[in-house]
């Protein structure tokens, strides 16, 4: 059994070792503890009962400004991953949804965004079919290896005319 939780301070370096075995895009531990002090309140963790082990995770914080310079409270998902031993459950669903919800009930985001790889099948499956975001932008050679990025958004309120 798997519960879905708010992540505390101890799981951070859990967190950080399942974002190791599941991606490319790696941070470092002080990144975890930024994320930890900051924005509590918005990083959830998937954690199998039986072992104790931390399976997914969300990394989240909130942003006032956008691309464009324009003010505008909105959340920004950082990491997102579930071990291979668990996909397919439903559990990054569930922890993405944790996170919109506080993003838009405790901080009043107007929206939330993200990056994704283009290639990315099963990220781009859940963020566009299941949680409703949309392609905001395509920004070239973002990652490492050239490889493109959407700049993804999903809207809590109303969209600006300009948006
Ligand atoms: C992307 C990832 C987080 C999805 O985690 P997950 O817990 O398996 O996802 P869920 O079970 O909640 O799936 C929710 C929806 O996502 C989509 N999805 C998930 N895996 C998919 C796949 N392999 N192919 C296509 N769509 C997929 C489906 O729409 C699915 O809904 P459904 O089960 O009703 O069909 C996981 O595959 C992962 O950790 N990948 C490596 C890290 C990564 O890419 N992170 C995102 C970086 S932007």
């Amino acid at each position: 059994m798997v519960s879905i939780r708010r992540a505390e301070m101890q799981d951070l370096q859990h967190m950080q070792h399942c974002n190791l075995w599941c991606l490319p895009e790696n941070y470092t531990y002080k990144y975890y503890l930024y994320h930890g002090m900051v924005w509590q309140s918005l990083l959830y963790v998937a954690e199998d009962i039986n072992s104790g082990r931390i399976v997914g995770y969300v990394l989240a914080k909130q942003d006032e400004e956008d691309e464009e310079g324009t003010k505008l409270e909105h959340g920004h998902i950082t990491s997102l991953s579930v071990l291979r031993t668990h996909r397919k459950l439903g559990l990054a669903n569930k922890v993405m949804q944790s996170t919109h919800r506080d993003m838009d009930k405790i901080f009043e985001s107007h929206y939330v965004s993200l990056h994704v790889r283009v290639s990315n099948r099963a990220a781009l499956g859940l963020y566009r079919d299941k949680l409703g975001y949309e392609t905001f932008d395509t920004e070239e050679k973002y990652y490492a290896d050239d490889e493109n990025a959407y700049n993804m958004r999903k809207w809590f309120r109303k969209k600006p005319e300009k948006q």
